[in-house]
């Protein structure tokens, strides 16, 4: 009886979750080659959207699925902890991060309250009781000091002595315990202009075709070493909204009265979130070649402590992952809902991770967020957050050789085997920076910089806020297209698919980002599943005058990080005549990707292809899951 219940039948689903109908798709044929002055759903005919409501003729299966024994939580213990509790004769004061297990998960989504700050004191109104026992507990049966607490991660930072924090790791009830601070790392060297990095992922059509669209209403979170908000390129027309300091401006980023002396919001020596925010989203007065990816608004958050050496051109950064925390919470409070973070900490294992448990919770509320894959060309040894999987974690390839991954690219897989960095973008660019120093160094003491400083930089951290620009215009498109409030999975997803590909691999993983779509045909797909869904893909090969030869179909789905058991789902892509023509089926990740290419260099023929879905295991604890889908025609 399995296979008979191929028919459109409805999952059972819970609608709060992101309140929005479990179907929720369309496709539609971009046909903007040419097009100069339009945006692309103009009435010009530039695109025509040929079914906004959920296609009826998709096949869904579902099956009953077994109640699983429920998971027993044991306490775990971040290593560089447990090392200090294996040390006897260690009597100092030990600083622990301790996330707390949620006894009651908060069940409402924050969209069903009026705003933002109201669902947070309806988070806190219910977990207070349960934290006040808490808080007692730790002040006064384990002597500890309470020096910070996240509503975001349900976490408090305390310090306490550690022969009580040796006890206290005993408990059942507590959930983790961390403490590790990081440190970033940059490079320098290159000579090309952003332009070409621009080019490079043929991303200008967009921009331009976009500006008559209204802009996102929230603003990219930058969080980095600062901004220097006076640059020329983020003047008149003005690019940067918020800039905070996170190191010394409280759980706000904001109360410059706590340490008026220290509190500085500008990225006065490092350069780092300068040259970040230029890149996503510089304005054009330095000439075309050097505007950003896009035209958002960003709020800056600054979370690495910055120093200035005297006497030599370099500045010393520090980062404390608690700051990166509280950056994450008052990005999300801002309503930021694009993170880029081009930093990382010391903490391998994803379960035990602070900053990977903010970047999961922030993309369970809304946040798309991108990360640096890191620049110590390490394999297999992902740091937080970039191994969390519910970020897109961007890679890096040589501007000047776009099939060479840089050779500082720190690749996968992960600890747990999944594939990552996620995709590839270009590094290596000439762009803003706040011009101290000279010769590509770091500011001296003293040194007030410019307003009109530029420099070439590498990195991944150079390539990261090229996707996070690029994810701006495409959520921006996505309304255009009829989707209301894209969810992070949709954006992924179709970032996933507009990558150059054909293989997927740990060093590479879905290739480099590539936005050359101007004209082909384009559907996307958001539903709930547990066991399979048969999505209809109709091309008609008349009417795209762009000659599309290939297709590519991504899916992304949405894990916990602190999972150590993946979904397996798996995608087929099958002709009209009923023919396979790829399948993927890689385990542990949490997406899949397939790239098809019609031989003979020939275009795709027009006609009705599938792309079918399976759910195969699913973790113990899950019903159903989520799954974003694209599928995108292109030329090459
Ligand atoms: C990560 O930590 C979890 C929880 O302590 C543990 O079960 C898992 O084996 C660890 N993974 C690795 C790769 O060490
Ligand atoms: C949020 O909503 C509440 C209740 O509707 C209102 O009192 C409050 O002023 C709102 N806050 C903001 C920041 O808009
Ligand atoms: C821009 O900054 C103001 C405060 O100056 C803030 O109220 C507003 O939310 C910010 N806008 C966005 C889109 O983040
Ligand atoms: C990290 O930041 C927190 C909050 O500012 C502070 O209490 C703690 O001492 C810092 N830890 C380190 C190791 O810097
Ligand atoms: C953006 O993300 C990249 C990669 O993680 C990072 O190197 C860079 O510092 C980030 N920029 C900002 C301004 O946060
Ligand atoms: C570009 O990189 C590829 C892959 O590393 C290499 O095989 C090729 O020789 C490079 N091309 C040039 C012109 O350096
Ligand atoms: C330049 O930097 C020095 C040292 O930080 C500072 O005292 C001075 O006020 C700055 N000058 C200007 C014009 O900003
Ligand atoms: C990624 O690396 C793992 C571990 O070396 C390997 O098992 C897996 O096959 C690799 N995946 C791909 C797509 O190459």
């Amino acid at each position: 009886m399995q296979v008979s219940a191929i028919f459109a039948l409805l999952l059972i689903i819970p609608l709060s979750i992101y309140g929005q109908s479990p179907l929720n798709g369309g496709q539609i044929i971009v046909n903007n080659q040419g097009l100069s002055n339009g945006a692309l759903n103009a009435n010009g005919g530039a695109a025509a959207i040929l079914s906004s409501a959920p296609q009826p003729k998709d096949q869904i299966g579902k099956r009953r699925r077994k109640r699983q024994a429920v998971l027993v939580h044991q306490p775990q213990i971040h290593s560089t902890l447990r090392e200090l509790f294996d040390n006897p004769n260690d009597k100092t004061d030990v600083d622990m991060h301790i996330l707390f297990r949620e006894h009651q998960p908060f069940p409402d989504h924050y969209s069903t309250f009026d705003n933002f700050s109201q669902y947070l004191s309806a988070l806190n109104t219910h977990r207070e009781p349960t934290n006040a026992e808490r808080r007692q507990k730790l002040i006064n049966d384990y002597g500890a000091e309470i020096l910070d607490e996240f509503w975001l991660t349900n976490s408090m930072f305390v310090k306490m002595p550690l022969e009580h924090a040796r006890r206290y790791a005993q408990e059942q009830e507590q959930h983790y315990i961390l403490l590790h601070p990081g440190h970033e790392q940059g490079g320098v060297w290159g000579l090309q202009d952003l332009g070409i990095a621009r080019q490079a992922v043929s991303s200008d059509w967009l921009y331009n075709a976009q500006a008559s669209l209204n802009n996102l209403q929230g603003c990219i979170a930058v969080i980095d070493s600062g901004v220097r908000k006076t640059h020329a390129v983020f003047n008149s027309p003005n690019r940067i909204n918020l800039t905070l300091d996170c190191v010394y401006g409280g759980s706000s980023c904001a109360d410059a009265s706590t340490n008026p002396t220290q509190y500085d919001v500008d990225d006065d020596c490092l350069s780092h979130g300068t040259t970040v925010a230029s890149i996503i989203s510089a304005n054009s007065n330095a000439g075309d070649s050097l505007h950003g990816m896009s035209p958002a608004c960003i709020n800056s958050y600054k979370v690495f402590q910055t120093l200035h050496s005297a006497g030599t051109s370099t500045c010393t950064s520090y980062l404390n992952s608690t700051w990166v925390v509280t950056a994450i919470q008052a990005a999300l409070a801002n309503g930021d809902r694009i993170i880029n973070l081009s930093l990382y900490t010391n903490c391998l294992n994803q379960s035990l991770c602070d900053v990977t448990h903010a970047v999961d919770a922030a993309h369970d509320l809304g946040a798309i967020i991108f990360v640096a894959s890191g620049n110590d060309a390490t394999q297999g040894q992902q740091k937080a957050p970039a191994h969390s999987s519910k970020v897109l974690t961007i890679g890096a390839v040589d501007l000047l050789n776009l099939t060479h991954t840089a050779t500082y690219q720190a690749s996968g897989p992960t600890s747990d085997g999944r594939i990552k960095p996620d995709l590839q973008a270009p590094s290596g660019f000439y762009t803003a920076y706040n011009g101290c120093g000279g010769n590509g160094n770091w500011c001296p003491t003293n040194n007030n910089g410019s307003n009109n400083g530029f420099w070439t930089v590498d990195g991944t951290s150079i390539s990261t806020p090229i996707v996070t620009g690029a994810a701006y215009l495409l959520k921006k498109q996505l309304i255009s297209y009829g989707a209301a409030n894209p969810e992070p999975g949709l954006i992924y997803s179709w970032i996933l698919s507009l990558t150059n590909g054909p293989q997927v691999t740990n060093t590479t993983g879905a290739g480099l980002l590539s936005l050359g779509w101007r004209q082909c045909t384009f559907m996307w797909q958001t539903f709930y599943a547990n066991q399979y869904i048969v999505n209809n893909f109709a091309i008609d090969s008349a009417s795209d005058s762009y000659g599309s030869k290939r297709m590519d179909v991504a899916i992304w789905w949405p894990e916990d990080s602190k999972q150590t058991v993946r979904h397996q789902v798996s995608l087929k892509l099958t002709s009209p005549q009923g023919i396979l023509l790829a399948q993927t089926n890689a385990p542990q990740q949490v997406w899949q990707k397939i790239t098809y290419m019609q031989p003979g260099n020939t275009r795709l023929p027009s006609g009705t292809y599938q792309i079918r879905i399976d759910v195969g295991t699913l973790q113990p604890t899950a019903n159903y899951i989520r799954v974003f889908l694209t599928a995108c025609t292109r030329p090459e």
